[in-house]
C-alpha cells in the first residue's frame, strides 16, 4: 500500500518498497569460501527499513542464521547451501531450538515484522539433505524427535511476513516450522526430498520431511505448495488458528496431517477454523517413494502419558473445530480419509479427551489403494469424547476395480458417506 502511493506521488524516489532503505548486494564468494558472514553483515546492515539483494549461485552456510527482518525486502536469487557437516550440526550449540515442540532444532530462523523475502524459482535452501539420509538410514542412528535434525527454514516470533517463490532442496528434516507468528504467506513453496541414491531406492528414507509444521500460531497462508515428501506434506499442529491452505501438491508420504495433538499433557492443543482447499495426493513411482498413505488425516495421543516429549508424552486436552477441507484428489491413496485418537497409546490407556468437532468434506474424488489396508475412510473417535458433526459432500473415492469400498468409523456422529460405516472389526 505504502509503495504503490509513493510510486505514484514519486516514483523516481519510490522504486523499491522501502523508501529511505539502504540497499546490500551480494554474490557468492567461490569455491572453498565460506558465505556465512558477508550473509549475516548484509542482513545487520540492510534488513531492516533495507533491501538485501543475494544474486544468483550458491552461498556456503556454515553456521546457524538468525535474519531479524523488518520492513524490508529480501531478494534471493540463489541458493543458500548448507554444508552437509552432520556432526557439526547435530551438537545442540551449533542450532536454534525456538519451536518449542519436541525440541525440534533450527538452523535457519527469520523472526521479525513486515519483510518479504523472495527467491524469485531460483534460490532458497539447498540442505544436501541426501547426506543425512544416508546417515540416518543406517541403523546406528536411528531417527527421533528433537534429535537435533535441523528444520531448513524456520519462522519464529513474526507479525507480517511473505516468503514466496522459494524452494528447499533436500531438506534433512521438515522443511518449514512456523511458530509464535501471525500473519504469514507463504506462497510458491517447493519442499523435495527425493533419493537419489539407487542402493537407498524404493525405501522410505526421507522420513520427517514434512512441507511445513504450524504451532502457536494464527492467520498463515499456504499457497501453491509442491512437496515432495515421504511424511506430512502439511502438518498444522497445537494452537494453529485460521490457517489457510490452498493448490497444495503433496507428492508421496502421508498426505496433510492435522496434529499430532496431546503430546503434552501441561497443554491443550486447539486447532480452529481451518480451511483447506485443491489438494492433490499424488502416489509417485514406488522406486522413487513407497508411501502416498492418507489425503487427510487427525491424530492424537491418549490420555495415558507414556514417557516425555520429544519422543514420549500424551495426555493433553483441547479441541479440533471448523476444519473444512474441498476439493482433494486422490491418486491412489492408501487411506484417502483418517482420524485416529491413539497415537503413540497403548492397549487399556484412558481415551483422548481431546475433541473434533465441524469437519466440513468437499470434493473428494479420486482414488484408493487398498492392497494395503482395505479401507477407504477409517474413522476412529475417543469413545471420551466422540467426534461430532462430521460431514462429506460429494464424495468419490473409488476402490481399485472389483473391490468394495470399506468404511470404518467408531464414536463418531458422521453424514454424507457413500453406504454404511461400521465399527472396526477388530
Ligand atoms: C564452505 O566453507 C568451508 C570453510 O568454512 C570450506 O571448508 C568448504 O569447502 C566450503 N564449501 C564449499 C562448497 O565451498
Ligand atoms: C526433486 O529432486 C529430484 C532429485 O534431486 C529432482 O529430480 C526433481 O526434479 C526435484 N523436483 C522438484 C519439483 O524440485
Ligand atoms: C493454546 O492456547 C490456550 C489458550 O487459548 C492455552 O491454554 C494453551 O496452553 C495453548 N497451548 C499451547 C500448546 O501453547
Ligand atoms: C470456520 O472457519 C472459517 C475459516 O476457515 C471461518 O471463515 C468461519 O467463520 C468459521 N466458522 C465459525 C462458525 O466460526
Ligand atoms: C498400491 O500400492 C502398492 C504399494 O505401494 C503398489 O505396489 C501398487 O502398485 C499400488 N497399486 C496400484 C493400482 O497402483
Ligand atoms: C466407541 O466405539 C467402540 C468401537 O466401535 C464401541 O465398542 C464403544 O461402545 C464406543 N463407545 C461409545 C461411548 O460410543
Amino acid at each position: 500500500m505504502r509503495s504503490s502511493l509513493c510510486f505514484v506521488l514519486l516514483s523516481l524516489f519510490c522504486i523499491l518498497p522501502n523508501v529511505a532503505g539502504k540497499t546490500c548486494t551480494l554474490k557468492p564468494l567461490g569455491h572453498g569460501k565460506d558465505d556465512t558472514t558477508q550473509v549475516l553483515n548484509a542482513i545487520d546492515e540492510c534488513g531492516q527499513n533495507g533491501h538485501v539483494i543475494l544474486q544468483e549461485g550458491n552461498y556456503n552456510i556454515t553456521r546457524k542464521m538468525n535474519w531479524n527482518l523488518k520492513s524490508s525486502t529480501v531478494d534471493l536469487h540463489g541458493f543458500l547451501n548448507f554444508r552437509p557437516n552432520i556432526e557439526f550440526w547435530l551438537q545442540s550449540e551449533n542450532t536454534y531450538r525456538v519451536i518449542f515442540i519436541q525440541s525440534q532444532a533450527s538452523w535457519f530462523v527469520i523472526t521479525g515484522e513486515d519483510f518479504v523475502v523472495d527467491a524469485h524459482n531460483t534460490g532458497g535452501i539447498q540442505g544436501n539433505g541426501q547426506a543425512w539420509w544416508n546417515f540416518f538410514s543406517l541403523p546406528e542412528n536411528p531417527r527421533e524427535d528433537g534429535d537435533g535434525r535441523p528444520v531448513s527454514l524456520t519462522l519464529s516470533h513474526v507479525k507480517g511476513g511473505t516468503i514466496k517463490n522459494f524452494q528447499i532442496q533436500g531438506p534433512p528434516f521438515w522443511c518449514n516450522a512456523v511458530a509464535n507468528s501471525q500473519n504469514v504467506l507463504y506462497q510458491g513453496i517447493t519442499c523435495n526430498a527425493t533419493n537419489t541414491n539407487p542402493a537407498l531406492a524404493g525405501q522410505n528414507i526421507v522420513w520427517n520431511t514434512d512441507g511445513i509444521d504450524t504451532y502457536r500460531s494464527d492467520s498463515i497462508s499456504l499457497i501453491d505448495w509442491d512437496v515432495s515428501t515421504g511424511d506430512d506434506c502439511l502438518a498444522i499442529k497445537g494452537n494453529s488458528t485460521n490457517i489457510f491452505a490452498s493448490n497444495i501438491l503433496c507428492r508421496g508420504g502421508e498426505g496433510v496431517a492435522i496434529g499430532s495433538l496431546g503430546q503434552y499433557q501441561q497443554f491443550n492443543d486447539i486447532v480452529e477454523n481451518v480451511h483447506i482447499e485443491n489438494v492433490r495426493t499424488q502416489r509417485p513411482p514406488a522406486v522413487v517413494q513407497p508411501n502416498m498413505i492418507s489425503g487427510v488425516y487427525f491424530k492424537t495421543w491418549t490420555s495415558s502419558v507414556h514417557g516425555a516429549p520429544p519422543t514420549g508424552g500424551g495426555g493433553g486436552g483441547g479441541r479440533v473445530n471448523n476444519v473444512t477441507v474441498i476439493n482433494l484428489f486422490h491418486d491412489d491413496v492408501t487411506t484417502p480419509v483418517r482420524i485416529f485418537q491413539n497415537n503413540g497409546g497403548q492397549p487399556g490407556d484412558i481415551p483422548s479427551k481431546l475433541q473434533i468437532s465441524n469437519l466440513n468434506f468437499v470434493n473428494l474424488v479420486g482414488s484408493a489403494n487398498t492392497s494395503q489396508r482395505l479401507l477407504v475412510v477409517d474413522l476412529e473417535c475417543s469413545p471420551a469424547v466422540p467426534c461430532r458433526n462430521i460431514r462429506f459432500q460429494n464424495f468419490n473415492i473409488q476402490a481399485p476395480k472389483g473391490e468394495k469400498p470399506i468404511l470404518t468409523c467408531s464414536n463418531i456422529s458422521v453424514t454424507g458417506l457413500p453406504g454404511s460405516c461400521n465399527a472396526p472389526s477388530n
